[in-house]
């Protein structure tokens, strides 16, 4: 039996809350497997929707550091069921998640989904590659028509993954995810407005 995700995240100090807490049966109460180290065709499908994550990284001196990670709609590319892609792009300059990375290669990462009330979970083993010397990797990461200067990239290997439930997520709307629900509005308004106006002129045309 494995549940990837917590055979990782339970240490001997996360058993002894669960224990603290009423849930020390945690382990017995789970039945079955819970394979959680491929992307199935629903996590696939998820993180090609998603423009932005937060990832989490550890630093030198046991600092956690949470950054948020954007981009257009799909810029989080899954390479195949164990690996994702990502152009990290300039921000700051601070370089605090790339120092990190490079002496603990391990992150956390959180994907939200506002819209539909979903997250996923993902723990990941991530390597900085350069995509100057390596154009094939490059052209798979590339963002057509992105203003951005991409200044490496994130190839994170999959540890382990798990869907957390909707619970205290409120939903949000990007924008782009607004404007399919608000053009017939819009353009019912335009109507009216002119509606409006041709009546207003009507009124005053007759005097009254
Ligand atoms: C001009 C500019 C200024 C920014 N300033 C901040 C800032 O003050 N604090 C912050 O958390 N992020 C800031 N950001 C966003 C971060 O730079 C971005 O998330 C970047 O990826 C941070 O990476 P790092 O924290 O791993 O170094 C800024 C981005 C740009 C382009």
């Amino acid at each position: 039996m494995a549940y990837g995700f917590l055979d990782i995240a339970a240490t001997p100090g996360v058993r002894a809350a669960q224990q603290a807490n009423g849930r020390g049966d945690y382990w017995a109460a789970f039945k079955g497997d819970r394979p959680s180290d491929r992307f199935t065709e629903a996590e696939t499908a998820f993180i090609a929707e998603r423009d932005s994550f937060y990832m989490a990284t550890v630093s030198e001196s046991g600092w956690p550091y949470v950054q948020h990670r954007g981009g257009p709609s799909g810029f989080i590319r899954v390479l195949d069921n164990r690996t994702l892609g990502v152009a990290d792009f300039r921000g700051n300059r601070q370089y605090i998640s790339a120092g990190n990375l490079a002496s603990e290669g391990r992150a956390a990462l959180i994907l939200m989904d506002y819209p539909n009330r979903r997250r996923l979970k993902i723990y990941a083993h991530v390597e900085t590659k350069d995509l100057a010397a390596d154009p094939e990797l490059a052209a798979r990461l590339t963002l057509p028509g992105y203003r951005a200067k991409v200044e490496r990239s994130l190839i994170m290997h999959l540890a382990a993954f798990d869907w957390n439930c909707p619970q205290h997520i409120t939903q949000r709307f990007s924008e782009a995810e607004l404007a399919p629900a608000l053009a017939p509005l819009r353009s019912r308004l335009e109507a009216l407005e002119s509606e409006n106006k041709a009546l207003r002129a009507l009124l005053a045309a007759t005097g009254d």
